[in-house]
């Protein structure tokens, strides 16, 4: 079967195509055909072996899983004998977490793990990236930031996949949400369901005199410091980009500053996160928002393309 690995950190260029032997699911894990994988900011990040600290823990000077994709959605070929919860022929999504081989034609995942049931009434290609953007901004605005009905919400990188999914699901939560982007996803922001979009081109956050509940960065590029005084009495600045200002800031200020790796959260809490999204989308309460698709082939394309920093929420890779 084809397989997309990296056997070096660095660039595109280092994402290979090969051919491997279909894997073979342990007793307690299905093997899934995969129709679609997303490509992800973490995994350009594990391909780049950055932050270098990540090193510690993905090889110090190559990778030690040489695999690559996180997200997948896709069809159950086979299944181990203690599996009760899937069979043959199930439509499944999930995350691989940090142990990757997503960007291929079959995986094998345990059932106990970050999988479900596909919405009925969405594509493999919508399902495969549910698992980055919605899964993390969930997380960030339930668990996290505990969103209530009537709040004001302004979120940052409203374009992203992080972005995309927030603003949906701040206003499913009953949030008013401000959504921040360039000028020219002004409409898509609005079209997500935004109340109101501000173009951080011209405008300066700290500036606004209204306040907010929550500010949620999902691009980083925001600091306390910066949006401070938009922050209401109550009000939390959260991102999910880890950096040192961060860690140190919420060392001071831990009720105010947020950060989290989602990934890292108990399997069984992500697993219920999973199953009100799975819940929402076959609502037809949420959307993913598709960029551009690649073909497996294709994938050094899709990092190159990731790299930009422009995707307009979420780049998958469709397998023929
Ligand atoms: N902690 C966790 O558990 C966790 C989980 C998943 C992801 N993450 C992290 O979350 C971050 C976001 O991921 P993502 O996939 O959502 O990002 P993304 O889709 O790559 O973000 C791209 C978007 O960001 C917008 N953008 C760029 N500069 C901006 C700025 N200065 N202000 C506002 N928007 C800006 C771009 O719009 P324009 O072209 O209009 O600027 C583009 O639409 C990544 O760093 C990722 O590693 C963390």
């Amino acid at each position: 079967m084809k397989k997309a690995i990296y056997t070096q950190y660095g660039s595109p260029e280092v994402i290979e195509v090969v051919d491997q032997e279909k894997p073979i699911p342990r007793s307690n894990e299905v093997l899934v055909q995969i129709k679609a994988s997303s490509v992800t900011r973490a995994d350009a990040m594990m391909r780049q072996g950055v932050p270098k600290f990540g090193r510690l823990f993905l090889g110090l000077f190559k990778p030690k899983n040489t695999a690559l994709g996180t997200g997948f959605s896709g069809i159950v070929a086979a299944v181990g004998d203690h599996v009760t919860q899937f069979e043959t022929g199930d439509e499944v999504f999930g995350e691989k977490l940090f142990s990757n081989g997503c960007n291929a034609a079959y995986v094998c995942i345990a059932e106990d793990t970050v999988i479900d049931r596909k919405p009925k009434n969405i594509l493999h290609s919508e399902a495969a990236p549910i698992c980055d953007g919605f899964l993390t901004s969930y997380h960030f605005l339930k668990d996290i930031a505990h969103v209530q009905p009537g709040q004001r919400v302004l979120i940052n990188g409203a374009s992203g996949s992080l972005g995309t999914a927030a603003v949906q699901l701040a206003k499913l939560m009953g949030a008013t949400v401000t959504g921040v982007c360039s000028t020219k996803n002004i409409d898509f922001v609005k079209s997500l369901g935004a109340d109101e979009v501000l173009d951080y081109t011209t405008v300066t956050l700290a500036d606004l005199t209204c306040t907010y509940d929550v500010v949620y960065d999902t691009v980083g590029k925001l600091s306390y410091k910066k949006i401070k005084n938009i922050l209401g009495a109550t009000g939390i600045f959260m991102t999910p980009v880890l950096s040192a200002a961060i860690l140190w800031r919420m060392l001071w200020q831990p009720k105010k500053v947020k950060f989290a790796a989602t990934g890292m959260k108990n399997t069984q809490v992500l697993k219920q996160l999973v199953s009100d999204l799975v819940h929402f989308f076959e609502q037809g309460q949420l959307t993913t928002h598709i960029d551009k698709e690649y073909s497996l082939s294709a994938i050094k394309y899709a990092h190159y393309y990731l790299e930009t920093g422009r995707k307009v929420g979420n780049i998958v890779i469709i397998n023929s």
